[in-house]
């Protein structure tokens, strides 16, 4: 098979790609080595910046987003019976979308074949061949071996993927911290609580209340990486949420839980992120902790600026934008992982922290509460950082 470009990985990131590539006649076919029930059933975040709800609107792939999105014009941050409101949109004039990456995944794979984005799911074995030029990809299903001839190649395939794996280890440098904590996150059956987000820092851990509809909502604590989801049992994580979220003058709200998982936190950045004719976006290069909801607004900033210079290099014969893809999205990234890791490292508990180090992170939060330039400087990067 013959391509213009070769996505791997049906994720945001290659999907977005796809259908941007799609609208501007470029050729491209996406290799996913997951089914499509299992891409459609992964539950993952859901704060959308406004230049992902403005992309979904402009690619028209929107219906499912003006239906259920949920628009937030503040958050909150508590601590300790404490609760400190961040109006974003008083403090920015934008605000942001709670709509589930599931959602937003699943719309973007039924939009893909009316407007000719070939998807091959369960791709098995998928592997780059000479990326310096000219590349092939290749990769098996149902027992036939393929190679799909490309001029560029996509890496969209995630952290654990095979596209940055692909690029020689003395080409780029890593950048990373690994935190002492993870997250347990659950879907519940239940009305909303709180008419807003509220991050809580909290002597026995963060917890995040969030939502995704008026009867399921999203609910984080902070826990030990390491723990087996066996260790908390419903009723455990019932007790440890109505803990770190008792306010005056509210209850959280209790219902059937019908999704938990654990997962771990890093920061992470790969340097450059392209390498002769591969180029890769989204979490194949970058990772943000969850804390920030950066993960899938960046991966939408990467595609939106690869994408327009792949439509330079077809339309005009125009390099510039490709020989600078990693230089013009970086900057941004490095702003967004500071953001997500000053988040992350604020509101959680580190049992290794000095006193004066927990003093540190408390002062950080009365920083914030107590200056509206502190606050605005927050909202800002929330509600998500021009793309140029
Ligand atoms: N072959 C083909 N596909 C692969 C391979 C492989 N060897 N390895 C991984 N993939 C696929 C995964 O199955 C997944 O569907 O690549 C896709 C990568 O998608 P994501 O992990 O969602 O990454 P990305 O599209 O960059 O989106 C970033 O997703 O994980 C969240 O928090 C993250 O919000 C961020 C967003
Ligand atoms: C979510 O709704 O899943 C969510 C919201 C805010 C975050 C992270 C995740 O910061």
């Amino acid at each position: 098979m013959k391509t213009q470009v070769a996505i791997i990985g049906a994720g945001p990131a290659g999907l977005l790609l796809g259908h941007l590539l799609r609208a501007e006649g470029v050729d491209c076919v996406i290799l996913e080595r997951q089914s499509r029930a299992y891409i459609e059933g992964r539950i993952r975040a859901g704060v959308l910046e406004t230049i992902t709800t403005d992309l979904l609107h402009r690619l028209g792939i929107d219906a499912g987003l003006n239906a259920h999105g949920m628009m937030e014009e503040g958050f909150n941050l508590a601590d300790s019976g404490r609760m400190i409101r961040i109006p974003i949109t008083e403090l920015t004039g934008q605000h942001v979308v709670v709509y589930g990456q599931t959602e937003v995944t699943r719309d973007l794979i039924d939009a893909a074949p009316e407007r000719g984005l070939e998807i091959v799911f369960e791709a098995a074995d998928v592997a780059l061949h000479d990326i310096d030029g000219p590349p092939y990809v290749t990769y098996e299903k149902d027992g036939v071996q393929h190679q799909v001839y490309a001029d560029f190649i996509a890496g969209c395939d995630g952290f654990h993927g095979p596209s940055r794996q692909a690029i020689p280890h003395n080409a780029i440098q890593e950048h990373q911290i690994i935190y002492p904590w993870g997250w347990l996150g659950i879907l519940a059956e239940a009305p909303r609580s709180f008419h807003e987000l509220i991050y809580s820092r909290h002597d026995r851990g963060f917890a995040l209340l969030s939502t995704r509809s008026p009867t399921v909502q999203r609910i984080y604590v902070q826990c030990d990486p390491h723990d087996a989801i066996e260790a908390w049992p419903d009723h455990r994580i019932w007790q440890e949420m109505q803990a770190r979220f008792a306010f005056p003058g509210w209850t959280l709200s209790e219902g059937p839980i019908f999704q938990k998982g654990i997962v771990g936190m890093r920061s992470y950045v790969c340097d450059p992120m392209q390498y002769g004719r591969l180029f890769i976006a989204g979490d194949a290069a970058h990772i943000v902790p969850p804390t920030g909801a950066k993960g899938l607004n960046l991966a939408v900033a990467d595609v939106l600026v690869l994408s327009r210079a792949l439509d330079a290099w077809y339309k005009k014969k125009d390099r510039s934008g490709l020989d600078c893809y990693s230089a013009n999205v970086l900057p941004r990234i490095w702003k967004c992982e500071r953001f997500s890791w000053f988040m992350t490292t604020m509101l959680h508990q580190n049992p290794a922290d000095s006193s004066f180090e927990r003093h540190m992170r408390l002062a950080e939060l009365d920083t914030v509460v107590g200056s509206c330039a502190a606050a605005t400087a927050l909202a800002e990067i929330y509600v998500g950082l021009p793309l140029d």
